[in-house]
C-alpha cells in the first residue's frame, strides 16, 4: 500500500494520473491486455506502441539484443497500422477505466502529412493524449534523418498534429542531437503540450567472430540503465529551455531513479525496459519506493519535487564563460 501521507498524483496536460509512473511506448504496449496488465500492475499511465498509418513488419531478425544491463533494438516500428491500433486504444480505455489508468496512443509516420493523418484518425479512439514520436532512430523518414533532428523539422510535425487533433501532444525527442534545448523550445513554440526525453541512443554492437554488426539494421537504439545519465541531462536542460512540462525516460528502474528525473525537471516518469525484467508490476514497485522515499524525506506531493536540482544547484558558468571573467580570453 502507498502510505495516506504521501500524494503521487500529478496533472498532466489537464489529465489526473494517480502517480507519475508511465508505461514508454514500445514496451508490451501492443495489447489491451498487456496495457491492462501493467495498469493493474500500478502505473499511473499506459502508452501503445507507435503506429503508422498503414501496418509495418519492421526490420527482419535479430532486431532486439540484450547489451549490459540494457538492450540494443532496431524493431523498426513494427505495427499492425492505426486502424487496428483505433480497436486496441478503445479496448484498452474499456479494461482501465474502473480504475482510472490514462491512456496515452503513440503515433509515427514518415511525412509530416502522414503524422496529421494519423493524429486525427487515431483521435476517433479518445485517447487521454497523443505522444508524437518523432525520434525513433532506427526507421526511414522523408528527410534521411528523424524529424527531431533540427528545431524546423520537429516543429513543423508539431504544427501538423496541433492542427490534427484536439487531444494535448507529447512530443517524443531525440538525445542523438547536439542541442536539444533549442529542438524543446522549437515544439513548444510549434503548440506541443508536453515533451517526452528521451527515446533511445544510437548505437551499434559488433560480432567479433563473424566480423560484423549483430543487428540486421546494422545501428539500433541503446535503452536501460546504460543511458540514464544522458536521459537526466536531456530532462535538466529541456527544463531550462521550456515551460511546458517533461515526461523523462530512460533508464529508469527504481523510485530513486524516477526521483532523479523529477527533481532534474520531469513531471511525469516512463519506465520502458526495466519491465523486461521486473514484469508488469515494475512500475507499482517504483510508485512505492517513490513513496517510501518522500514520507522519509518529508515531501507530501511530487510537485514539491519537480525541478529541485535547478533550485539547489544552479547552471555554473563553463569554463569559457570564467575564462572570459579573468580577461584571460
Ligand atoms: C524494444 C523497444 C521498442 C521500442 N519501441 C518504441 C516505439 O514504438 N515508440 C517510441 O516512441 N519509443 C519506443 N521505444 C523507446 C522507449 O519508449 C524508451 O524511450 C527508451 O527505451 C528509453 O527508456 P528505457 O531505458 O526505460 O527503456 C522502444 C524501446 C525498446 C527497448
Amino acid at each position: 500500500m502507498i502510505r495516506d501521507e504521501v500524494d503521487l498524483s500529478i496533472e498532466l496536460c489537464g489529465v489526473r494520473l494517480r502517480n507519475p509512473l508511465i508505461l514508454a511506448s514500445g514496451i508490451l504496449g501492443t495489447s489491451a491486455a498487456l496495457m491492462e496488465r501493467v495498469g493493474r500492475g500500478g502505473a499511473g499511465a499506459v502508452t501503445s506502441k507507435s503506429c503508422s498509418p498503414l501496418p509495418r513488419v519492421g526490420h527482419p531478425n535479430p532486431t532486439v539484443i540484450k547489451w549490459g544491463p540494457g538492450f540494443l533494438n532496431a524493431v523498426g516500428l513494427a505495427n499492425p497500422g492505426v486502424e487496428a491500433q483505433v480497436e486496441i486504444l478503445r479496448e484498452t480505455r474499456r479494461r482501465l477505466a474502473d480504475i482510472g489508468v490514462a491512456v496515452i496512443g503513440s503515433i509515427f509516420a514518415e511525412t509530416v502529412e502522414g503524422f496529421a493523418r494519423v493524429a486525427e484518425r487515431l483521435s476517433a479512439a479518445a485517447p487521454d493524449l497523443i505522444e508524437v514520436n518523432i525520434s525513433c532512430p532506427n526507421v526511414a523518414h522523408e528527410l534521411g534523418t528523424p524529424f527531431s533532428s533540427t528545431p524546423e523539422s520537429a516543429a513543423a510535425v508539431t504544427r501538423a498534429v496541433k492542427a490534427a487533433t484536439d487531444i494535448p501532444i507529447i512530443v517524443k525527442l531525440s538525445p542523438n542531437v547536439t542541442d536539444i534545448a533549442a529542438i524543446a523550445r522549437a515544439v513548444e513554440e510549434a503548440g506541443a503540450d508536453a515533451i517526452a526525453a528521451i527515446n533511445t541512443v544510437s548505437g551499434m554492437a559488433i560480432d567479433i567472430e563473424a566480423a560484423r554488426p549483430i543487428l540486421s539494421n546494422l545501428e539500433g537504439g541503446i535503452s536501460g540503465p546504460a543511458i540514464k545519465p544522458i536521459a537526466v541531462r536531456c530532462v535538466y536542460q529541456c527544463y531550462q529551455a521550456v515551460s511546458i512540462p517533461i515526461i523523462g525516460i530512460g533508464g529508469v528502474s527504481s523510485g530513486a531513479d524516477a526521483i532523479e528525473m523529477i527533481m532534474a525537471g520531469a513531471r511525469a516518469v516512463g519506465v520502458g525496459s526495466a519491465v523486461f525484467w521486473g514484469g508488469v508490476e515494475t512500475l507499482g514497485r517504483i510508485a512505492q519506493e517513490m513513496a517510501d522515499f518522500m514520507a522519509g524525506h518529508d515531501y507530501r506531493h511530487v510537485s514539491e519535487m519537480i525541478g529541485l536540482a535547478h533550485r539547489l544547484s544552479p547552471p555554473q558558468p563553463s569554463p569559457v564563460e570564467i575564462a572570459m571573467e579573468a580577461k584571460e580570453l
